[in-house]
Protein backbone atom coordinates (compact mmCIF):
# COMPACT_ATOMS: atom_id res chain seq x y z
CA UNK A 1 0.00 0.00 0.00
CA UNK A 2 1.08 3.63 -0.87
CA UNK A 3 1.88 6.20 1.76
CA UNK A 4 0.81 9.82 0.40
CA UNK A 5 1.16 12.60 2.94
CA UNK A 6 -2.23 14.84 3.99
CA UNK A 7 -0.19 18.08 4.42
CA UNK A 8 1.49 21.25 2.33
CA UNK A 9 3.91 21.83 5.48
CA UNK A 10 7.19 21.01 3.38
CA UNK A 11 9.33 20.56 6.72
CA UNK A 12 7.13 17.61 7.94
CA UNK A 13 6.73 16.29 4.73
CA UNK A 14 10.63 15.97 3.78
CA UNK A 15 11.05 14.12 7.26
CA UNK A 16 9.15 11.18 6.08
CA UNK A 17 10.56 11.86 2.64
CA UNK A 18 14.17 11.02 4.22
CA UNK A 19 12.76 7.80 5.55
CA UNK A 20 11.28 6.90 2.89
CA UNK A 21 7.68 6.74 3.99
CA UNK A 22 6.59 9.30 1.10
CA UNK A 23 4.91 7.55 -2.09
CA UNK A 24 3.25 11.11 -2.91
CA UNK A 25 1.87 14.15 -1.10
CA UNK A 26 -1.85 15.59 -1.00
CA UNK A 27 -3.13 18.70 -0.26
CA UNK A 28 -6.14 20.98 -0.77
CA UNK A 29 -7.20 24.38 0.36
CA UNK A 30 -7.57 24.05 3.86
CA UNK A 31 -4.08 22.72 4.16
CA UNK A 32 -2.95 25.13 1.79
CA UNK A 33 -4.67 27.79 4.02
CA UNK A 34 -3.19 26.13 7.07
CA UNK A 35 0.66 26.37 6.04
CA UNK A 36 0.36 29.70 5.36
CA UNK A 37 2.10 29.71 1.80
CA UNK A 38 1.20 30.14 -1.83
CA UNK A 39 -0.24 27.55 -3.59
CA UNK A 40 1.58 27.42 -6.13
CA UNK A 41 4.83 28.64 -4.83
CA UNK A 42 4.44 25.46 -2.18
CA UNK A 43 3.15 23.16 -4.50
CA UNK A 44 6.18 23.65 -6.50
CA UNK A 45 8.34 23.26 -3.61
CA UNK A 46 7.23 19.57 -2.43
CA UNK A 47 7.50 18.29 -6.24
CA UNK A 48 10.92 19.17 -6.45
CA UNK A 49 11.83 16.56 -3.58
CA UNK A 50 8.92 14.65 -3.95
CA UNK A 51 8.63 12.00 -7.47
CA UNK A 52 5.62 10.23 -6.69
CA UNK A 53 1.92 11.96 -7.06
CA UNK A 54 1.18 15.64 -5.71
CA UNK A 55 -2.49 16.95 -5.78
CA UNK A 56 -3.32 20.33 -6.21
CA UNK A 57 -7.03 21.49 -5.80
CA UNK A 58 -9.04 23.75 -7.94
CA UNK A 59 -11.12 26.19 -6.47
CA UNK A 60 -13.81 26.90 -9.45
CA UNK A 61 -16.90 25.28 -9.52
CA UNK A 62 -18.07 25.57 -13.18
CA UNK A 63 -16.13 23.11 -15.43
CA UNK A 64 -14.94 25.49 -17.91
CA UNK A 65 -12.94 27.39 -15.11
CA UNK A 66 -11.73 24.22 -13.25
CA UNK A 67 -10.05 23.10 -16.51
CA UNK A 68 -7.94 26.10 -16.72
CA UNK A 69 -7.06 26.04 -13.37
CA UNK A 70 -6.34 22.21 -13.69
CA UNK A 71 -4.06 22.87 -16.56
CA UNK A 72 -2.18 25.85 -14.66
CA UNK A 73 -1.58 23.97 -11.95
CA UNK A 74 -0.62 20.81 -14.05
CA UNK A 75 2.03 22.93 -15.50
CA UNK A 76 3.64 22.98 -11.98
CA UNK A 77 5.43 19.75 -12.28
CA UNK A 78 4.60 16.29 -14.20
CA UNK A 79 4.02 14.79 -11.25
CA UNK A 80 1.00 16.92 -10.28
CA UNK A 81 -2.60 15.39 -10.12
CA UNK A 82 -5.03 17.80 -10.16
CA UNK A 83 -7.48 17.35 -7.40
CA UNK A 84 -11.25 18.33 -8.34
CA UNK A 85 -14.37 17.81 -6.64
CA UNK A 86 -17.35 15.14 -6.90
CA UNK A 87 -19.58 17.24 -8.09
CA UNK A 88 -20.98 17.06 -12.08
CA UNK A 89 -18.75 20.01 -13.07
CA UNK A 90 -15.85 18.09 -11.43
CA UNK A 91 -16.62 14.76 -13.52
CA UNK A 92 -16.56 16.70 -16.44
CA UNK A 93 -13.34 18.11 -15.75
CA UNK A 94 -11.56 14.82 -14.88
CA UNK A 95 -12.96 13.45 -18.25
CA UNK A 96 -11.47 16.28 -19.93
CA UNK A 97 -7.86 16.98 -18.18
CA UNK A 98 -7.41 13.13 -17.84
CA UNK A 99 -7.90 12.81 -21.71
CA UNK A 100 -5.24 15.33 -22.07
CA UNK A 101 -3.08 12.97 -20.24
CA UNK A 102 -2.86 14.66 -16.97
CA UNK A 103 -3.37 12.71 -12.97
CA UNK A 104 -6.53 13.29 -12.00
CA UNK A 105 -7.71 13.03 -8.15
CA UNK A 106 -11.74 12.77 -7.24
CA UNK A 107 -12.35 13.82 -4.03
CA UNK A 108 -14.66 14.16 -1.52
CA UNK A 109 -16.16 11.31 -2.68
CA UNK A 110 -18.99 9.90 -0.04
CA UNK A 111 -20.40 7.06 -2.00
CA UNK A 112 -19.84 3.93 -4.04
CA UNK A 113 -22.17 5.42 -7.06
CA UNK A 114 -19.69 8.77 -7.10
CA UNK A 115 -16.72 6.50 -7.13
CA UNK A 116 -18.21 4.52 -10.09
CA UNK A 117 -18.58 7.73 -11.78
CA UNK A 118 -15.13 8.95 -11.20
CA UNK A 119 -13.69 6.05 -12.27
CA UNK A 120 -15.47 6.33 -15.70
CA UNK A 121 -14.81 9.45 -16.54
CA UNK A 122 -10.90 8.38 -15.84
CA UNK A 123 -10.20 9.64 -12.49
CA UNK A 124 -6.65 8.82 -11.80
CA UNK A 125 -7.28 8.57 -8.01
CA UNK A 126 -10.87 8.74 -6.00
CA UNK A 127 -10.54 10.21 -2.28
CA UNK A 128 -13.11 8.43 -0.40
CA UNK A 129 -13.49 10.51 3.07
CA UNK A 130 -13.47 7.97 5.55
CA UNK A 131 -13.19 10.07 8.84
CA UNK A 132 -15.98 12.46 7.62
CA UNK A 133 -18.26 9.69 7.38
CA UNK A 134 -17.63 7.92 10.47
CA UNK A 135 -18.04 11.34 12.20
CA UNK A 136 -21.57 11.12 10.84
CA UNK A 137 -22.31 7.46 12.18
CA UNK A 138 -21.41 5.99 9.13
CA UNK A 139 -19.16 3.31 8.62
CA UNK A 140 -16.53 4.96 6.08
CA UNK A 141 -14.88 1.75 5.82
CA UNK A 142 -17.73 0.01 4.39
CA UNK A 143 -17.47 2.24 1.43
CA UNK A 144 -13.60 1.58 0.93
CA UNK A 145 -14.60 -1.97 1.08
CA UNK A 146 -17.77 -1.12 -1.92
CA UNK A 147 -15.38 0.48 -3.58
CA UNK A 148 -13.50 -2.26 -4.15
CA UNK A 149 -15.68 -4.30 -4.85
CA UNK A 150 -17.17 -2.29 -7.60
CA UNK A 151 -13.81 -1.40 -8.89
CA UNK A 152 -12.38 -5.46 -8.82
CA UNK A 153 -15.76 -6.78 -10.47
CA UNK A 154 -14.98 -4.62 -13.42
CA UNK A 155 -11.56 -4.02 -13.50
CA UNK A 156 -11.42 -0.56 -13.24
CA UNK A 157 -7.32 0.95 -13.13
CA UNK A 158 -8.63 4.18 -11.05
CA UNK A 159 -6.91 3.81 -7.52
CA UNK A 160 -8.44 3.87 -4.17
CA UNK A 161 -6.72 6.86 -2.19
CA UNK A 162 -8.55 6.50 1.43
CA UNK A 163 -8.73 9.90 2.71
CA UNK A 164 -9.82 11.52 5.83
CA UNK A 165 -7.00 9.26 7.59
CA UNK A 166 -7.74 10.04 11.43
CA UNK A 167 -5.93 7.04 13.39
CA UNK A 168 -3.28 4.57 12.75
CA UNK A 169 -6.23 1.59 13.30
CA UNK A 170 -7.74 3.62 10.22
CA UNK A 171 -4.60 3.07 8.32
CA UNK A 172 -4.23 -0.63 9.37
CA UNK A 173 -8.45 -1.65 7.97
CA UNK A 174 -7.77 0.36 5.08
CA UNK A 175 -4.60 -1.79 4.31
CA UNK A 176 -6.39 -5.03 4.97
CA UNK A 177 -9.60 -3.97 2.70
CA UNK A 178 -7.55 -3.24 -0.33
CA UNK A 179 -6.92 0.13 -0.51
CA UNK A 180 -4.64 0.71 -3.07
CA UNK A 181 -3.52 4.51 -1.24
CA UNK A 182 -3.85 6.07 2.03
CA UNK A 183 -3.39 9.58 2.77
CA UNK A 184 -2.59 10.56 6.19
CA UNK A 185 -1.51 13.31 8.40
CA UNK A 186 2.28 12.94 9.76
CA UNK A 187 1.15 12.57 13.15
CA UNK A 188 -0.54 9.30 11.77
CA UNK A 189 1.91 8.06 10.11
CA UNK A 190 3.81 8.50 12.85
CA UNK A 191 1.22 6.92 15.33
CA UNK A 192 1.87 3.74 12.92
CA UNK A 193 5.37 3.17 15.15
CA UNK A 194 3.37 3.28 18.55
CA UNK A 195 3.04 0.15 20.59
CA UNK A 196 2.75 0.55 24.68
CA UNK A 197 4.45 -3.24 24.65
CA UNK A 198 7.69 -1.35 22.49
CA UNK A 199 7.95 0.90 25.29
CA UNK A 200 7.28 -1.33 27.76
CA UNK A 201 10.07 -3.82 26.52
CA UNK A 202 12.47 -0.98 25.72
CA UNK A 203 12.46 0.15 29.21
CA UNK A 204 13.51 -3.28 30.56
CA UNK A 205 16.06 -3.61 28.38
CA UNK A 206 17.81 -0.33 29.20
CA UNK A 207 17.20 -1.05 32.74
CA UNK A 208 19.03 -4.45 32.51
CA UNK A 209 21.57 -3.66 30.31
CA UNK A 210 22.51 -0.52 33.05
CA UNK A 211 23.10 -3.42 35.41
CA UNK A 212 25.52 -5.23 33.15
CA UNK A 213 27.79 -2.01 33.48
CA UNK A 214 28.61 -2.74 29.46
CA UNK A 215 29.02 -0.42 26.88
CA UNK A 216 28.95 -0.67 23.65
CA UNK A 217 30.61 2.29 22.27
O1 LIG B 1 -7.48 14.22 2.31
C1 LIG B 1 -8.64 14.81 2.82
C2 LIG B 1 -8.42 15.22 4.21
O2 LIG B 1 -7.54 16.29 4.29
C3 LIG B 1 -9.63 15.53 4.98
O3 LIG B 1 -9.36 15.16 6.26
O4 LIG B 1 -9.61 15.13 8.69
O5 LIG B 1 -10.29 17.17 7.36
O6 LIG B 1 -11.63 15.07 7.25
P1 LIG B 1 -10.27 15.66 7.45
Amino acid sequence: MKFFIDTADVDAIRELHDLGMVDGVTTNPSLILKSGRDILEVTKEICSFVSGPVSAEVVATKAEEMIAEGRKLAAIAPNIAVKVPLTWDGLKTCKVLSGEGFMVNVTLCFSANQALLAAKAGATFISPFIGRLDDINLDGLDLIGDIRTIYDNYDFQTQILAASIRSANHVKDCAMIGADVVTAPPAVIKALASHVLTDKGLDQFLKDWAKTGQKIL
